[in-house]
């Protein structure tokens, strides 16, 4: 385990099982539907490069990079677009792909912000959910796990931009931030 993690959240082989569920279940929904998946930079790196191989549909692919964070451990509630889309979202079943919700303030942007450049529909898929922390309401469509308040690193989520390498989701030391 690295130096900085308190204990292992979610292991290498659980990751595997949750991706395996939430694939299924995409595959059933979007069956009959021209989709496309659009990931959140960087953070859905790892969740979405796994899931997309499990998903046997045809569906296209892009990404968008948002910011909220800067490299604390709030969210400052001030979303903006950094990246956009490349392939039109207009008249398209669009599935966001997350790797963490926590206060709803990204997704619920982000959300809004396809439904008005024309989407058909808009439905996200986040790895973690975090629902004590709230701060908008924000229900996403397919979760993989619940997490408690703590801070995790890991599977593609970062702390100060580290640790997105590791293969487990873990809870990051407090000494590290604090
Ligand atoms: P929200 O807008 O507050 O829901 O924040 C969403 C973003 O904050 C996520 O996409 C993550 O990038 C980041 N984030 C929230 N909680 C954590 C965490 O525990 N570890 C790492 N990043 C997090
Ligand atoms: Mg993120």
């Amino acid at each position: 385990m690295h130096k900085d993690i308190e204990s292992v959240l979610v292991s290498e082989k659980q990751l595997e099982k949750i991706v395996n569920t939430l694939a299924k279940q995409i595959e059933k929904d979007y069956n009959d539907k021209e989709f496309m998946m659009i990931g959140l930079l960087k953070g859905s790196v790892a969740f979405m490069a796994d899931l997309m191989k499990k998903i046997r549909l045809d569906f296209s692919i892009d990404f968008m990079v948002a910011s909220s964070y800067g490299s604390g451990t709030e969210s400052s509630g001030k979303i903006k677009i950094i990246s956009d889309v490349t392939i039109p979202v207009k008249d398209m079943d669009i599935l966001i792909v997350e790797d963490i919700v926590d206060s709803g303030n990204t997704l619920n942007f982000i959300c809004n912000y396809l439904v008005t450049k024309g989407a058909k529909s808009v439905r996200v898929a986040t790895l973690c959910d975090k629902p004590a922390r709230r701060k908008v309401p924000f229900t996403p469509d397919y979760i993989g796990t619940e997490i408690p308040d703590e801070f995790i690193v890991g599977y593609g989520l970062d702390y100060d931009e580290k640790y997105r390498n590791l293969p487990y989701i873990g809870v990051l030391k407090r000494s590290v931030y604090e």
